[in-house]
């Protein structure tokens, strides 16, 4: 209540107003979602892709191309074809990732790996990728399956790149950044990119666009590793606890184990390298961060990305959705200030 009474309003997410804003193209792109993702052969292939694609998840990359091609100008509808291979790309990604990272929570259901198994979570992220392909070529716009084809393999790069990375000490900032960029912002840099390149948008255009999703995605891969340490499972919608477990040298964590005495980085070495985990370490591993401010640090650098990606679009038209991705980038990391 406000001091004179009245109810406040909650307002409306960014997120939100991107989704009413697109309603109409967002229904084809689901439209599409859910033609592209059946299979008449195989019938494990609906039943999982159903699971993970009804349980929702944000939508948030396909929204991205969709207001980016409307920021450009466009007026067609092959964006729609590009969002939708944007969120097959990333589910497939999501149920590869799951069985690598051994979760069991995602979109506050349990995991495909945890409720079929791993054989058919990765066989289906293959189709899921494979109906991927077959969609972004039918715009027939070479740059847009070059920019598609591109985020794909970078993905997985930097998963692959991650899996050395974890349980090594000496990962520094930089190969952290090298791995979110891998593996999360590509996708978000995809997405806004293509959109603009199918609207014909000038090169300066074009560029902004990728910029914002490049570093909005940095954005919000540091601000899911905080969550990971600090938020609740209920909100997030996945366990947390999962990259402490996995022994992920996670953006707080360098930070911590940058700042240790000699006290704090045995207990890094057990927990991080020998994975001897007990009982509160997590807990001792939020208190060691705590005393050397590395969540306050990674927040801050959070912050940075999301003005880094705001900043991006002053190169763009005078257009309401482009007030709404500005307040996106703040949005994505206000759940972690
Ligand atoms: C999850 O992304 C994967 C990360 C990059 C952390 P989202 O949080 O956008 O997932 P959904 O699609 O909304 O479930
Ligand atoms: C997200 O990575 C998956 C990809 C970007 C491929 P994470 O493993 O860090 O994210 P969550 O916590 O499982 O969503
Ligand atoms: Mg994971
Ligand atoms: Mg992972």
């Amino acid at each position: 209540m406000d001091m004179d009474g009245s109810v406040e309003q909650p307002k409306e997410s960014p997120q939100d107003r991107l989704a009413v804003a697109l309603a109409e193209d967002m229904a084809a792109v689901n439209g599409l979602i859910r033609a592209r993702m059946s299979s008449e052969h195989a019938p494990r292939i609906p039943e999982v892709t159903a699971h993970l694609i009804e349980a929702g998840g944000k939508r948030l990359r396909p929204m991205l191309t969709l207001a980016a091609a409307r920021i450009c100008g466009y007026r067609g509808s092959d964006h729609q074809k590009l969002a939708a291979t944007v969120e097959f790309i990333h589910t497939a990604t999501l149920l590869h990732d799951d069985v690598v990272d051994e979760s069991h929570r995602r979109r506050g259901r349990p995991t495909a790996n945890l409720l079929w198994d791993n054989k058919s979570s990765v066989l289906v992220g293959d189709y899921l990728f494979a109906r991927a392909f077959q969609l972004m070529v039918e715009p027939g716009n070479l740059r847009v399956l070059d920019i598609l084809a591109n985020a794909s393999a970078v993905i997985a790069e930097g998963e692959v790149l991650q899996l050395t990375a974890a349980q090594d000490l000496a990962t520094t900032e930089d190969i952290y950044l090298k791995v979110i960029r891998g593996k999360t912002a590509a996708l978000f840099s995809a997405a806004t990119e293509s959109g603009a390149v199918i609207a014909g948008a000038p090169e300066a255009q074009v560029r902004a666009l990728y910029t914002y999703g490049d570093a909005l995605g940095i954005a919000f891969q540091v601000a899911d590793d905080l969550l990971d340490y600090g938020g609740s499972s209920t909100t997030i919608g996945k366990n947390t606890g999962d990259d402490f477990r996995e022994r992920k040298l996670t953006l707080p964590v360098i930070k911590a184990v940058a700042q240790a005495d000699a006290e704090e980085r045995a207990f890094w070495v057990r927990v991080i390298e020998k994975g001897q985990q007990a009982e509160g370490d997590l807990e001792q591993a939020r208190t060691i961060m705590a005393r050397h401010g590395a969540m306050e640090a990674a927040r801050a650098s959070a912050l940075g990305w999301a003005r880094t990606a705001e900043a991006a679009l002053a190169a763009l038209p005078d257009d309401p959705l482009r007030e709404v991705l500005a307040d996106l980038a703040q949005y994505v990391v206000a759940r972690i200030a």
